[in-house]
């Protein structure tokens, strides 16, 4: 029989480390137990929510419902040639944890997505991404279950409708699926991908046998430690935006304005602009209301500095966002889950 807690305190479940309860709690270590709550719950009381390492949410107030948090576990091989190897992962599992394993074995895909907290569920949900590489490159397919019939099945890539920081779980299948485990194919013979300036500029002196997938990982490593605070020094949930893509029609608008406004080419045409330099652009960067704050090496993290409510956090991102839209008429659309 699977147990469930009530009014339970979710401050060590989030990595922004505000106080909010849930109403009930329930950890899920497999397939079978998760069917069994399905089965067990009323249609009116199915209001949930799927925890992974709290990594990407803030919360503003108790959540009323089921807190669902995945402890699935295991790495499983279930493919393997002389070039490739498929592994399945449990959904609870540390991504940070099976990154570094699969760098320590030299397989190569996800060495640049080294140190993102979460879990490995949350990882095509939200299709995290960085240094050049999001997880879609290496992702194979999931299984998941269906919260309303408890019924399980295998997604696709094409069947996540994965874009940047999006799937179909964020989209028209928001809240319908619990992930189970998620399959990655990697190379045994790595081609490491150096797309991101800073990395490539890291490696410009290295002969190309020594740019290994753990030099990668490190070097990887070693940029967010510079740029990124620690969630359990300075609570925080990565970038709290997204980059905005605009028209190129706008963007060469603003760029009157603004000539060394950075940028990247998106598809169709359109221009992703670092939300982070918009943000400090518009005075923000390091500088810290009440118990919230914006931290002063990348002005994309929101921080909480003490005990700051979920609520405080908000309403620092909409003064931001405020500012932005004013400076620049572009409306920054959060990253994080608010609830
Ligand atoms: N910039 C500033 N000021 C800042 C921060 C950034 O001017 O305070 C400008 C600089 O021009 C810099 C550019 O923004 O060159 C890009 O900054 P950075 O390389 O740090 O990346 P980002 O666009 O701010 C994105 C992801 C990160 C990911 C990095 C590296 C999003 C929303 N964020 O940040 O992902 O680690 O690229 O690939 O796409 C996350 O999703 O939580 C996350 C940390």
């Amino acid at each position: 029989m699977i147990e469930f807690l009530e009014n339970i305190q979710l401050k060590k479940y989030n990595t922004f480390g505000v106080e909010a309860k849930a109403h009930y709690f329930v950890a899920v270590s497999s397939y079978d137990e998760l069917k069994s709550l399905i089965a067990n719950l009323k249609p009116a009381e199915n209001k949930h929510l799927i925890m992974g390492g709290g990594s990407n949410l803030l919360f503003t107030k108790d959540f009323d419902g089921w807190v669902m948090h995945s402890e699935i576990h295991g790495i499983e091989i279930i493919e393997e040639t002389d070039k490739q190897i498929l592994l399945k992962v449990g959904s609870g599992e540390s991504w940070s944890d099976f990154v570094d394993f699969t760098v320590e074995k030299g397989w190569g895909g996800l060495e640049n997505l080294s140190l993102i907290p979460g879990s490995v569920g949350a990882a095509p949900v939200q299709n995290i991404g960085a240094y050049g590489v999001e997880q879609q490159e290496a992702f194979v397919n999931l299984e998941a279950c269906n919260l309303i019939t408890g019924k399980k099945c295998i997604l696709n890539k094409l069947e996540c409708d994965f874009d940047y920081r999006h799937s179909i779980f964020k989209g028209a299948e928001k809240g319908k699926w619990f992930v189970l485990n998620v399959t990655y194919r990697l190379e045994k013979i790595p081609r490491p991908n150096l797309n991101y300036t800073p990395l490539q500029k890291a490696f410009e002196n290295t002969p190309a046998e020594e740019i290994t997938v753990k030099a990668v990982s490190e070097a990887v490593k070693g940029i967010r430690r510079s740029k990124l605070p620690k969630p359990e020094e300075l609570g925080n949930a990565g970038s709290f935006f997204k980059n905005p893509v605009i028209l190129h029609e706008k963007f060469l608008n603003i760029q009157q304005h603004f000539p060394q406004i950075p940028f990247f080419s998106s598809e169709n045409g359109k221009v992703k602009i670092p939300a982070g330099w918009l943000i400090e652009q518009a005075g923000w960067k390091g500088k810290q209301i009440g118990n919230a704050g914006v931290h002063h090496q990348q002005a994309l993290v929101i921080v909480n500095c003490g005990k700051a409510t979920g609520k405080e956090i908000l309403q620092l991102s909409k003064d931001i966002q405020n500012d932005v839209l004013q400076k620049f008429g572009i409306m920054l659309e959060p990253e994080v889950l608010i609830l």
